[in-house]
């Protein structure tokens, strides 16, 4: 039996999650709203509000997990990629609860564990399954061969699709993060209202600064002929926008699926809580006969939930860091 604390403060979200044998029984995260009269992510401001969640959520998570803090037996914590002075808090929490315990240590990389949230819940992927990973830093294709065992198979060569999102939504005047919003406007607009272009990206890597600039010049011609332009169509502009950025990720995905001869796909980071993706898989699952796997919202955007179901099965491996361990602003698999 194993019960793991997992800790995860790589971004903007401050999380604890306790994980019994591979069930999560709480996932508690604190969101840092400090950053939304910015318009974006302040590093300086998200170690400083970590600094201030990170007890309490952990006791919040240890409470609502109906465990005492004295059951634990490992810690897993995020190691990177993400804000240095982020993942500084998370790292050093957890290297000093593992020590007062006399616990271990687990170290994980964030963007396998928004992969391994497949693994959270049922129906879970079969290896070797694919695995699109759209976050607000990164946009990528992984060939998942098994727990720990992932290869990179096509990646943005700019822009993350999370930013393609939040960029538009800057120019569109809408608040930080855009994602969310997008998504909910687009789901009044009608996709097809207005074009924008697809970018011919070799192999399977994708580019998203040139959709970014084509918005721009778009809204401010546009308004130049009619000052009421965004407010008049802003279901249609977000539904066409997103429309354009999930053919982006789903052309390529197509891509991948047939050239690795794999039928099942899966979905992971932030963006993969966008409702628009969510159909068109669904709709690209019945063309393609792929089995597709989409996590449960908790599970999508930042959440400890996946760095324990990752810290978990390294655990069972004794997959252990040192106290040494540092934090790694950019960390490969
Ligand atoms: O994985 P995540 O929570 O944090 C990173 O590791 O980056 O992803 C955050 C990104 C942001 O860009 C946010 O706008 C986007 O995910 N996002 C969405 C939606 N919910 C979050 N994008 C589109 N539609 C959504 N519903
Ligand atoms: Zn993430």
């Amino acid at each position: 039996m194993a019960i793991i604390l997992a800790i995860e403060s790589s971004c903007d979200e401050t999380s604890a999650a306790i994980c019994k044998d591979g069930k999560i029984l709480s996932n508690i995260i604190a969101t840092q709203s400090v950053h939304q009269k910015y318009g974006g992510v302040v590093p300086e401001l998200a170690s400083r509000a970590h600094q201030q969640n990170i007890i309490p959520v952990v006791q919040e998570a240890v409470a609502a997990a109906k465990i005492h803090k004295k059951e634990i037996d490992a810690v897993a914590f995020t190691r990177g990629p993400g804000l240095l002075g982020s993942l500084l808090v998370g790292t050093s929490f957890s290297k000093a609860f593992a020590l007062a315990n006399n616990i271990p240590l687990v170290e994980i990389n964030h963007m396998q564990a928004h992969i391994l949230a497949h693994f959270i819940d049922e129906p879970k992927p079969s290896f070797p399954f694919l695995c699109l990973t759209v976050s607000g830093g990164h946009t990528q294709i992984v060939l998942v061969r098994d727990f720990f065992g992932m290869e990179i198979v096509g990646e943005t060569t700019d822009d993350a699709a999370g930013e393609a999102f939040d960029k538009t939504a800057k120019i569109l005047g809408l608040p930080y993060p855009g994602g969310p919003l997008i998504d909910k406007y687009a789901r009044e607009g009608n996709p097809h209202a207005f074009a924008f272009p697809e970018p011919q990206v070799p192999a399977l890597n994708f580019s998203f600064s040139g959709l970014k600039t084509a918005i721009l010049y778009f809204v401010r011609d546009r308004l130049k002929e009619d000052p009421e332009f965004l407010n008049n169509n802003m279901a249609d502009i977000c539904a066409s926008v997103q429309y354009r950025i999930i053919t982006i990720l789903l052309n390529k995905l197509a891509k991948a699926a047939k050239q690795y001869h794999i039928k099942d796909i899966a979905i992971a980071g932030g963006v993969s809580a966008n409702s628009g993706l969510r159909l068109m898989l669904q709709e690209a699952a019945v063309k393609y006969n792929w089995r597709v796997f989409i996590p449960a919202f908790q599970y999508c955007t930042d959440n400890a939930g996946m760095i324990a179901i990752a810290g978990y099965y390294k655990y069972l491996n004794k997959d252990f860091a040192g106290q040494d361990i540092a934090p790694l602003a950019r960390m490969n698999f």
